[in-house]
């Protein structure tokens, strides 16, 4: 009777035991030498996959390699040095090629039309990936992970926030923030600043009042946790997770993960409380956070949104709303530093446009100059080196059929340095190649400029992004000069977004 007893539990242990085997097998080995063979037999080619660690280790080495030291020159080629594996093999493999991120296949896709075809798709062909581990506490399932029904309800209320029109009332905030910056510059006449620290207190400030409604030292404990989160995603980006493995074993970084996501929550819910005190809706201010609030009581049920939706849909726009527009004003107060002469058209254009008052929104779009040194900046430096999506079920593009889940890895740094659509001067700062527009600066290849993404998932804060990048830019002209320090030093690097590792140092001269 007891051997019964001990031999029931037993079997099924082993059984239990066999089976995870079974499966562990089939995702590590059979699943990956299948699809690189399904690839390979219709002429897809990359790096062979490797048992568990796939490419993951030769590409992190190669980053590792290329980002360790500073650039020699003052060179704008940047693709190779931020994404070394896919730089060589596209030259190795061609413009589309399989690699392999642990046991996932993904797919290099670097030719703009089948980009296109996976971007702009609507039938949900090429979803987003699922977020995992530390990535996922750090944006959560907000607007820009989620998918289905709740990414269309973000979405519609995203969109009504930072449409167009509505930005013109957050120009007083954006201006008021700018001017508070250039004040602390006054201290820096003829001096050396450094300039890409300050547009990251000014862009955090920016979208802690126009969107939250909330002040700079509100929103720094927030930025702070999310910039310590950054660190432990890019930390842990080239580990394998196994399934399950983190519920027996913690480490430091998933410990110091948890306690930040909570410390993020508690500091958010903190500043809905304290709005959720103006009981009266039509009193609650139509910022983002009001809107969200809105959201959160309304009668009907599909329109209705939960506490941690609010949560992760702050966190979102904490983190989108910020890091990515320093990066663009960095790079693009960097170039005009180099370019002198760009930097003096930029502002006679300015001065003739505004002399010393404000800027609109209406005529800073109409800056012509300012436009295409924007476009340049983002093309050469763009923040998002590299855009995801997966295959839902099995799926024909282009030629290629694709196996369901594959991952599906979209480079716009890799489009915007590709000679084939931008010409053999395609790593030089030429604002110039966009006067007559973006379609003919890719010879009528739209999906080859792709800063803010493209399609339905395309960017919900580009008009934001822009007018505040560009008020900025027609401030900072309009009180100083500015070239560049011999102290700086020439080290892109890729930290979610791409962004220079020691700062950009200007010396400052006022006007
Ligand atoms: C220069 C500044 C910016 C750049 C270069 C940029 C770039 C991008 C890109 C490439 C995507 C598409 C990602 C994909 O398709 O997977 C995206 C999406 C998104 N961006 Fe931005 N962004 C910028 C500024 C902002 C700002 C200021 C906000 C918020 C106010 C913001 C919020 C978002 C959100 C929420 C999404 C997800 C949209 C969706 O999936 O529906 N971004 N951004």
């Amino acid at each position: 009777m007891t051997r019964y007893i001990i031999g029931y539990p037993a079997t099924f242990l082993f059984l239990y035991l066999i089976l995870m085997l079974v499966k562990f097998v089939h995702k590590v080995c059979w699943m990956p030498i299948r699809i690189q063979y399904a690839m390979r037999s219709q002429g897809i080619k990359g790096p062979t996959y490797r048992f568990l660690h796939g490419n993951t280790k030769e590409i992190f080495d190669m980053r590792a390699l290329s980002m360790g030291r500073p650039m020699d020159h003052l060179s704008h080629e940047i693709f190779p040095r931020i994404l070394p594996h896919v730089h060589s093999w596209m030259n190795l493999y061609g413009s589309n090629f399989l690699n392999w991120y642990g046991p996932q296949a993904q797919l290099v896709v670097t030719e703009a039309e089948l980009i296109k075809e996976i971007l702009y798709n609507r039938d949900d062909a090429y979803p987003k990936i699922e977020l995992e581990g530390h990535a996922k506490k750090l944006l959560g399932d907000g607007l820009s992970s989620t998918k289905g029904d709740k990414w269309t309800k973000l979405r519609k209320l995203a969109n009504d926030v930072f449409h167009a029109e509505s930005l013109k009332s957050m120009i007083p905030a954006m201006v008021t923030s700018t001017e508070g910056m250039l004040e602390r510059w006054k201290e820096y006449n003829g001096k050396e600043i450094e300039v890409f620290q300050e547009f990251r207190v000014l862009t955090s400030e920016v979208i802690s009042k126009t969107a939250f409604g909330s002040s700079y030292l509100e929103g720094k404990k927030i930025f702070d946790m999310l910039m310590k989160l950054t660190l432990i995603v890019s930390r842990n980006a080239h580990k394998i997770r196994l399934p399950g493995i983190s519920i027996f074993i913690k480490t430091d970084d998933d410990i110091e993960s948890e306690k930040l996501e909570q410390g993020i929550k508690d500091c958010i819910i903190e500043i809905i409380q304290k709005r959720d005190q103006e009981r009266n809706l039509d009193t609650i201010r139509s910022d983002f956070l009001g809107e969200l609030l809105k959201a959160s009581r309304d009668k009907d049920d599909l329109k209705r949104i939960s506490l941690d939706d609010m949560v992760d849909e702050c966190k979102t726009f904490y983190f989108a709303g910020h890091e990515t527009t320093t990066s663009l004003l960095g790079w693009t107060v960097l170039l005009l530093a180099m370019h002198q002469d760009w930097q003096e058209k930029a502002r006679i254009e300015v001065f003739e446009f505004f002399g010393e008052t404000n800027s609109n929104q209406d005529t800073i779009s109409r800056l012509k100059i300012m436009n295409m040194i924007v476009e340049e900046s983002l093309r050469l430096y763009p923040p998002v080196p590299a855009i995801k999506r997966k295959v839902a079920k099995e799926v024909k593009l282009g030629e290629m059929t694709l196996p369901a889940n594959m991952e599906l890895y979209i480079s716009p740094l890799a489009l915007h340095h590709d000679p084939r659509i931008w010409g053999g001067d395609v790593h030089l700062f030429k604002p110039d190649r966009f006067e007559g527009g973006i379609a003919k600066a890719t010879r009528n290849t739209p999906a080859a400029f792709l800063p803010f993404g493209f399609g339905p998932r395309t960017c919900v804060g580009l008009n934001f992004a822009l007018v505040e990048a560009k008020i900025a830019l027609v401030m900072i002209l309009q009180r100083f000069k500015f070239k560049l320090s011999p102290n700086y030093v020439h080290a892109p690097v890729q930290l979610f977004m791409v962004r220079p590792q020691h700062g950009v140092q200007v010396f400052l001269d006022a006007l």
